[in-house]
Order: structure tokens, then sequence, then C-alpha cells
């Protein structure tokens, strides 16, 4: 072979073994080998050259390019095996590492109660009023007509916020909502106030010492106890299902007057099993189920508000979210739902 041709493949043999890797074996192969290689040239000038010349340097540059293909294809197969190992090692999987358990979470149950009943009755045109949790003794008690010797304060037991003269509490219920709204807004008035609510009782199965209420409360001209007993059936309706019986039982709140409880009919026997205490566990032979307290609001309570009675009168009710949670959902043990257990979370609270 002719010095230059042994020349072009040695270069190309050399720069072959020097590439270290893929990416410079890539670069190496395609000036050596490639288009505009000193080979690819040497083989293009063999068409200047004379027919008695051609076939002898035709032979010889077949025969270098041959060899650099071969180079190339050895040292390719090469690096391919060392990038193969490599790659084994780096990216190794340990497939005893513990798996990544954060669940992506859900939507407490509570929450999304919350937010039906204020769509439903955002639906119905009122508006979402909120108050704060440390409440003015006043507004918690006094304005609703609970006057401190009032045996109702004594009802509700209350977590007083220290130093005692500073006249607060931990909210008993979200009626002060009510107080705040009437003293800030002008009649018509129709809103309700979801919140926490709070009472020192001790956990079990039907009380908790922190819960949830939503109260409603509508100032107009001419609203009765009419207008009261729809609203409850619809909200009933929407939290319970098409059918579902209500009932207003007389009973007494301080700021509402007539007042009456809100039962439902037993969710479990639905009022068939109504021959004595232990025939329906849920209702105890009831057949009703009490589901919140409700009323016309008290002269009192306008007055202390300064709405004028004699043009407005309006209703207030009150229902514990939790209880509204375990009717919809048969839950019979209210520790499941402050508790946090993530899987009775993900089960009433997901897919939403
Ligand atoms: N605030 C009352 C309670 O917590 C419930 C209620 C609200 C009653 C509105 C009547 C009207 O017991």
């Amino acid at each position: 072979m002719s010095a230059d041709l042994e020349a072009i493949v040695s270069a190309a043999l050399t720069a072959f073994s020097e590439a270290g890797n893929l990416e410079e074996f890539k670069n190496a192969r395609l000036a050596h080998a490639g288009d505009k290689s000193p080979i690819a040239l040497a083989n293009r000038e063999l068409a200047s050259l004379a027919a008695s010349e051609k076939s002898e340097r035709g032979k010889v540059i077949n025969e270098a390019k041959s060899r650099i293909a071969q180079g190339a294809a050895a040292r390719e197969a090469l690096l391919v095996e060392e990038r193969d190992l490599r790659v084994l090692v780096e990216e190794k999987v340990d497939v005893t590492l513990p798996l990544d358990r954060r669940s992506p979470g859900g939507i407490h149950p509570l929450t999304s109660l919350r937010e039906d009943i204020s769509d439903l009755f955002i639906g119905m045109g009122y508006e979402v009023a909120e108050g704060p949790e440390i409440e003015a003794e006043w507004l918690n008690f006094d304005a609703l007509n609970i006057p401190a010797d009032h045996p109702a304060r004594t009802m509700q037991d209350t977590f007083f916020i220290e130093p005692i003269s500073a006249g607060l509490v931990l909210r008993t219920h979200t009626s002060p909502v009510q107080i705040r709204t009437m003293l800030e807004r002008t009649p018509p008035i129709y809103v309700i106030c979801p919140g926490r609510t709070f009472r020192s009782d001790e956990l079990d199965a039907t009380h908790t010492p922190v819960f949830n209420q939503v109260e409603g409360l509508v100032i107009d001209r001419g609203i009765t106890m009419a207008n009261l007993k729809g609203t409850l059936d619809h909200f009933a309706t929407a939290m319970f299902g098409e059918g579902i019986l209500t009932r207003l039982r007389p009973s007494f709140f301080p700021f509402t007057e007539p007042s009456a409880e809100v039962d439902i009919r037993c969710f479990v026997c639905r009022g068939e099993n109504t021959i004595d205490a232990d025939s329906c566990r849920t209702c105890r032979g009831e057949g009703w189920i009490e589901w919140g307290g409700c009323g016309m609001v008290n002269p009192k309570v306008l007055q202390a508000c300064g709405v004028d009675q004699n043009e407005y009168s309006g209703f207030a009710f009150g229902m514990g979210l939790e209880r509204t949670l375990m009717f919809r959902h048969g839950i019979t043990d209210m520790r499941d739902i402050v508790e946090g257990d993530i899987r009775f979370t993900q089960h009433y609270g997901a897919g939403r």
C-alpha cells in the first residue's frame, strides 16, 4: 500500500482508539470515514486516473477503506460494551429501598360538607358571613338575650379566655355572627355562617370540644315561620335526599321566639321501629333525631342590634356539621371525624 494510504489508515485507527466514548467516536468516524474524510477524497480522485492505473489504485483504496471500517466497527463495539457496563453500575436501582408512601391527601369531609352547604345557600341568594372564634362575651351571650345570670349560660359549657375580666370566650355557637351581621348590615339580610365552635365537653362518640356549626339568619319584611320551615325542608332534602321528613318541635332559645328543635326522620329505622327505646339504637325508638335549633329572631335581639321590629322580622337556625355528616353517612362515632385518620378522610373526602 502506498505511503499516503498507509498514513490515512493509521491516522484513522489512531483517532478511533483515542476516542474515549461514543460521542468522541462519532466525531472521529465522521472525520476519518465520512464523506469528506481523506479516504473518501482519495476514492474520488480515482475518477481522474487513466484506466490502467485505476484498477490497481482502486484495489488498494478499497483495502484501506475496509481496514478503516473494520477498525471503526471494532472500536464502536468496545465503546458500546463499556457504556453498557457503566450504565449498569451508575443507574443501578436499589429495589429494596422503601417506597415514597406520601399520599396526595384529600379534602376533609367536614370541609367539603361546609362547602356544599355554602353553595346550596349561595344558590338561594344568601351570603357567607364570618366572625372570630375568640368572641366577646357580650356578642356570644348578652346580645343574644342570655344575661349573666341566665341558666342558658351554664347550658353551654364555656371556655373563658384569661384574664376573665377581658370578657372574651371561645364562641360556644355561631349565633354571635347573627349579632355581628345585624350590627354591620342593613336588612334585608340573608346570610349563613359556617364555623368552628367550642364547648368544654369531653371527646366521646357524640361530643367533641371543638365542633362546627352552620348558622342561618334571614331578616326581611314579612318573614314568617313558614319561610323558616320551607328553607329547612330544602336544606334537609339537599343534605339527606328527596323524601326526608322534618319536624319542628317546640323548644326554647333565649334569642328566638318562638323556638323549635329541627328533627329529621331517623335515617336508620325511618320511623318504623318505634316500639321502645331498644328497637332502634339510633333514634332510641323515637323515630326522629334532633338535627338543630331554630326559631323567629327574638324582638329583644332585633332591638339590641338596632333593627326596627315593626318593619322587619326574621328567622335563624343552627345545625351541627359533625352531626349532619354522621346522619348523612351513618357514622356512629364522632371521634372518627376529628381524629384525622387518613383512611377516613380519603373514604369520604376523595373524589371531589
Ligand atoms: N345557637 C344554638 C345552639 O348552638 C342553635 C340555634 C341557632 C338555635 C339559631 C336557634 C337559632 O344551640
